[in-house]
């Protein structure tokens, strides 16, 4: 009898660890955007007009200066820049339902990125190593420009690719990335709006 419910206690507790390890690798895998990431996103958009944004194209990219007077919302940008490259360099997804982005991150690995401080922001001098990279980075450039001219109305639009075959991925879905962190909830707490 003992050694009967030893083994029952041994199968329950094994149950129990392999489907946290598998519940563990299935929320990795799938991994929204960290709190953390999503709150710096949250005070770009909610501050957006206290944004100002500068963007030369150069032959193999362009260079773009954004900031800010408001050293919150300076804060946020920077963390935010820093955020989304170690994202993309780990090969972690942003906006997959947005084409300009799943193109943009198809394509990161032929984008070079210099980050720059500046005394109210930062300024990034991006360079594609192959002509489609090129104009992928602008299109990125532009694509942020919009964010910080119309805010959450730009937020929650697609984006056209800047290349005539988009190379994003067909697992491109129509729920945004907010939906897959916890049904719409995130950005339902946009300050009111
Ligand atoms: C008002 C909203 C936003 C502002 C002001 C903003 C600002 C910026 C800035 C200044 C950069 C540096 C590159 C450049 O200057 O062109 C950047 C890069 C980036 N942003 Fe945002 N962004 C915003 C929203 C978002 C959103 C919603 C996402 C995706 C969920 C996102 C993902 C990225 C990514 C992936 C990069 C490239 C990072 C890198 O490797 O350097 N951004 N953003």
């Amino acid at each position: 009898m003992k050694a009967r419910m030893t083994k029952l206690m041994r199968g329950s507790l094994v149950a129990g660890l392999v489907s946290a390890m598998t519940l563990g690798v299935a929320q990795l895998g799938a991994q929204g955007m960290p709190p953390e990431a999503r709150a710096n996103i949250h005070t770009l958009f909610n501050n957006h007009e206290k944004i100002t944004r500068k963007v030369e194209k150069t032959e193999k990219g362009y260079v773009a200066t954004t900031e800010s007077d408001d050293p919150k919302v300076v804060a946020a940008m920077r963390d935010h820049v820093k955020q989304m490259s170690a994202r993309l360099e780990s090969g972690m997804m942003v906006r997959r339902w947005d084409p300009a982005f799943a193109e943009y991150v198809a394509h990161y690995k032929d984008i070079k990125h210099k980050f720059t401080k500046t005394k109210k922001g930062v300024q990034m001098t991006v360079t594609g190593k192959t002509p489609e990279a090129v104009k992928v980075a602008q299109n990125h450039a532009a694509v942020v420009s919009e964010f910080i001219k119309d805010g959450w109305k730009a937020h929650d639009r697609t984006h056209p690719v800047a290349l005539t075959q988009p190379a994003a991925s067909s697992a491109a879905s129509s729920s945004n990335c907010c939906a897959k962190a916890a049904a719409g909830a995130c950005c339902a707490q946009r300050g009111g709006k």
